[in-house]
């Protein structure tokens, strides 16, 4: 899991030997680094470096006059039929500079994604065109919203595989279809004694509303330990699944080790042991073919907005018996059958679970967006970003002082094109600060959602760079090439504080 450019730092001519060693970092060195401020802001010293950087940078970065059109030109073509430098054009955002002569190089994918032209036309044409609510009125704006509406649902059914449409319950995000299952399914059927087994790995999202639900009904948590190499020690995993085990809950692939998760195998032992599996497919379900009649799961929940749709929706899939066995999640308009003043009675899934106005124009944008994924082919798509997670790892691992997180493709060879990382004396949110500033680099730093997986890991903060398949690898190249130039910019500003401006010192509280 852990690999380190070794306790010396290596030559960077070329040709140079490189020693790559195991290294686990002291939380000293990579949690605190050399960050003076709180883990979500840059540090103090960023702040230093930033105002000199504004001299020294202000050309932008090497060859940063290249204008966006030589830069997509550099796109290569992927193995196979797909033009990718074709499709990476579909992607309005990417082709911005982010300052005048610094072309954005957007590689937070994992955050959310950016969105086609497809997805973006589609939102603005069904405002301008279709725009009424759903499911409510007879007249023709009504029903053509409402049959797009539905037609959205079965396109996301069909992108997941799942066996009936109905199953398909659009919700906010994949953090709410979670809370819906632990409201409803899991209230109901969970009480004091029961255990509920997690990993360590998993985003806030999958354990906060299991914490929630333990101290409301007395369940019990356990949680899935790592292997040294980053990935999930599933012997262990699947001896915390006893009889007692009433629900696991877990990651398809990790946000921060970008390990997938053997979910088909994990499925069995559940239901050996007649434990119910719903599987977080948030960094999954965009980047690799997903199909829950496969996986064995029961629900299976996904962001739109990673998946190149807009924000606001996302989905669970939950099988029929298990929807309808649970109670409602929240009351309103929309999820009911009979209304009367002493009660009601609710609607038949997947309305059961959809109250109020749902997020009609969003569910048919990200249709679209299930339709644009499906074109390129999900097999391409994720073809092409395990050739991106190779240069994206085999660069990284080759900075100075580097400790990745989480297995080498060697090890896990279908892991994602994320790579989650510290360097020895540099504070994550100091690099993200100044590849940005520098050199338009979007690269996430922060705990990621993942607090207790950090802790697990020693450190408090990590950065990340992860890929979707609109990026290239000239920009993983530009992306890591900054943080070389960050690290050596932080190394040789130790001390700098010292001889600031008063009065920017002043300022940045240093
Ligand atoms: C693995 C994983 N699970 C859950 C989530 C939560 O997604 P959302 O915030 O869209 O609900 C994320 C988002 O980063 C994620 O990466």
């Amino acid at each position: 899991m852990a690999l380190s450019a070794g306790p010396t730092r290596p030559s960077f001519l070329p040709g140079a030997p490189r020693q790559v060693i195991s290294h686990r970092p002291s939380r000293k060195t990579a949690a605190s680094g050399t960050s003076l401020g709180a883990e979500h802001l840059p540090s103090a010293l960023a702040g230093v470096l930033l105002a000199r950087l504004s001299c020294r940078f202000v050309q932008g970065r090497p060859g940063a006059s290249a204008s966006n059109a030589s830069r997509s030109k550099m796109c290569r073509l992927a193995a196979g039929s797909t033009d990718w430098q074709h499709v990476r054009e579909d992607f309005p955002a990417l082709q911005q500079e982010v300052k005048p002569g610094i072309p954005l190089v957007y590689l937070d994918n994992a955050a959310t994604s950016q969105k086609p032209r497809a997805v973006l036309e589609e939102l603005s044409r069904f405002y301008g065109q279709d725009n009424s609510n759903v499911h409510r009125g007879m007249h023709t704006l009504s029903m053509r919203s409402t049959e797009a509406f539905e037609n959205a649902r079965k396109t996301v059914a069909h992108f997941v595989n799942a066996p009936d449409e109905h199953e398909i319950i659009f919700t906010r995000n994949a953090t709410e279809a979670i809370n819906l299952v632990a409201k409803t399914w899991a209230e109901a059927n969970i009480g004091s004694g029961d255990e509920i087994v997690l990993t360590v790995m998993e985003h806030h999202s999958n354990l906060v509303p299991w914490q929630l639900l333990a101290e409301k009904t007395g369940a019990k948590l356990k949680f899935g330990r790592l292997r040294s190499n980053g990935t999930l020690d599933v012997e262990h995993f699947e001896s915390l699944i006893t009889e007692k085990t009433k629900l696991v809950s877990l990651c398809h692939v990790s946000n921060v080790l970008g390990c997938v998760n053997p979910i088909k195998r994990v499925a069995e032992k559940c239901h050996e042991h007649q434990a119910k599996l719903l599987v977080d497919a948030c960094q999954s379900v965009p980047h690799m073919p997903v199909d829950v009649q496969t996986l064995g799961a029961d629900w299976l929940v996904a962001s739109s907005h990673k998946m190149c749709g807009p924000t606001g929706i996302g989905f669970l899939w939950g099988r029929a018996e298990l929807l309808r066995a649970s109670p409602p999640f929240l009351g309103g308009g929309e999820m009911i059958d009979q209304v009367k003043l002493e009660g009601s009675t609710f609607s038949d899934i997947p309305h059961r679970f959809e109250a109020g106005t749902p997020a009609f124009a969003e569910a048919v944008a990200l249709g679209r967006a299930c339709e644009y994924l499906e074109k390129l082919t999900m097999t391409a798509i994720t073809e092409r970003e395990h050739r991106l997670s190779k240069k994206l790892w085999d660069r990284v691992a080759a900075l100075p002082g580097v400790t990745i997180y989480g297995p080498s493709p060697e090890e896990d060879p279908e892991r994602a094109s994320l790579v989650c990382f510290n360097v020895e004396g540099c504070h994550a949110n100091d690099l993200a600060t100044i590849v940005d500033q520098d050199r338009g680099i979007a690269m996430r730093s922060g705990h990621h959602c993942t607090q207790p997986l950090h802790t697990e890991l020693g450190i408090v903060a990590s950065a990340r760079l992860s890929a979707y398949f609109y990026n290239t690898e000239e920009e993983i190249d530009l992306a890591v090439d900054a943080v070389e130039a960050a690290i050596e910019l932080i190394r040789s500003g130790e001390g700098e504080g010292e001889v600031l401006d008063p009065a920017m010192a002043a300022l940045l509280d240093v």
